[in-house]
């Protein structure tokens, strides 16, 4: 039996780990923890398997049974508890982003390399089968020279949890560009087939909660976490951004609140002789430049979350790295720290 610990009881691990790791076989939950015990006990409540609730993420790492930790705390601490895990001799599955900037992320890499332990990022679109679809289609030439990528992840009013860990710098990283643009440029970068960055730009704004009470909003996620009396909010709320590589540059514009009420996720591959737009988590539409025909391919579209997890046991089974091993992701930090960087100096970074 392959034993795992949760660390960090919140969205996530409600919403996709404890679901999937119940379901795989030969896995067992041995721990759910959390700081705040209660959020652990209401995991075991909704998810009977688990075995043990506790709020030291020590006394997991501590237990020589456990073979794995999942680190779904806020992203500073993945950096903490993962360098803690791995010098534990555990393998760790780490959500994404890796944490807060990519210093501290290659040394997570260098540490997962010197105890010779699995570390993946939660990067699951890597999963998704539209996207490895994408990725074959762009190698086999059905797009021809893919000379540009753009790419959309704009809300109306999405700020989570205002005031507490997402909008708190020091906690996050970042805000809209390092909680969902890692999705969609890490899922760029991998069906462009791992593009080397040659210089990148970009503008970032904290424009609409400039003021926490007066941000109006329906509704908000993680709102249990806000802090509208004495919180922070120096982030990102809206991004925008130009990336050349050495194959097809990307354009973004990127809102976790804006004032244009219309939801837009998607992203558009542009080649000489076809274009596809995914729309992001689900199915993409290919136009053929020859005959202007349209296709939408017919498939299923497979968990990525349990996928991503299933990978990552049976990596550490064979040894093999998965392609969502913390080695294959750097370059996806490295090019948010850049853009950060960028819309600091307010100039261009060659990288
Ligand atoms: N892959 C995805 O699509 C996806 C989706 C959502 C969130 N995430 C990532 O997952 C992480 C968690 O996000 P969330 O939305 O679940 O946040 P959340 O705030 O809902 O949950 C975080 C949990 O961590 C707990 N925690 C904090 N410090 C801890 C500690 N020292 N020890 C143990 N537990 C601790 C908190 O009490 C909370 O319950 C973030 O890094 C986020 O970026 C990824």
């Amino acid at each position: 039996m392959f034993k795992v610990a949760v660390i960090g009881c919140g969205r996530i691990s409600n919403s996709k780990y404890f679901p999937s790791l119940s379901q795989i076989e030969n896995v067992e939950i041995a721990y759910a923890c959390d700081v705040i015990l209660a959020n652990a006990e209401k995991a075991k409540e909704d998810f009977p398997s688990i075995k043990k609730v506790v709020s030291d993420y020590k006394v997991c790492l501590n237990d020589p049974e456990v073979d794995a930790v999942c680190v779904c705390t806020p992203n500073s601490l993945h950096y903490t508890v993962t360098m803690d895990a791995l010098r534990a001799g555990k393998h760790v599955f780490c959500e994404k982003p890796i944490t807060i900037n990519y210093p501290l992320s290659k040394e997570m890499a260098e540490e997962a390399e010197k105890q010779g332990k699995m570390l993946n990022i939660g990067v699951c679109n890597r999963h998704n089968k539209s996207v490895e679809m994408l990725r074959e289609w762009v190698e086999n030439g059905k797009f021809g020279n893919m000379y540009h990528v753009y790419c959309n992840f704009r809300c109306f009013r999405n700020i989570p949890g205002l005031g507490g860990a997402f909008t708190t710098k020091s906690k996050s990283g970042g805000g809209v560009l390092i909680d969902w643009g890692i999705h969609f440029l890490d899922l760029i970068l991998y069906v462009l087939g791992g593009a080397k960055l040659k210089t990148v730009s970009a503008n970032a704004y904290s424009e609409m909660a400039k003021d926490l009470k007066a941000y109006k909003y329906e509704s908000m996620w993680a709102e249990e976490t806000a802090n509208f009396e004495t919180g922070v909010n120096d982030v990102d709320d809206f991004i925008s951004g130009y990336v050349r590589t050495d194959k097809a540059n990307i354009s973004f514009n990127g809102a976790w609140a804006q004032n244009v009420n219309k939801n837009e996720m998607y992203i558009d591959f542009l080649g000489d002789k076809g274009g596809a737009r995914l729309d992001y988590g689900g199915k993409f539409t290919f136009w053929n430049g020859a005959d202007l025909s349209e296709e939408k391919p017919e498939y299923d579209i497979p968990d990525m979350y349990e996928k991503e997890l299933v990978e990552f046991i049976k990596s550490i089974e064979s040894g093999v790295k998965d392609k969502n091993h913390i080695d294959y992701v750097l370059e996806s930090m490295k090019l948010l720290d850049a853009l950060y960087e960028s819309a600091e100096k307010n100039k261009e970074i060659t990288l």
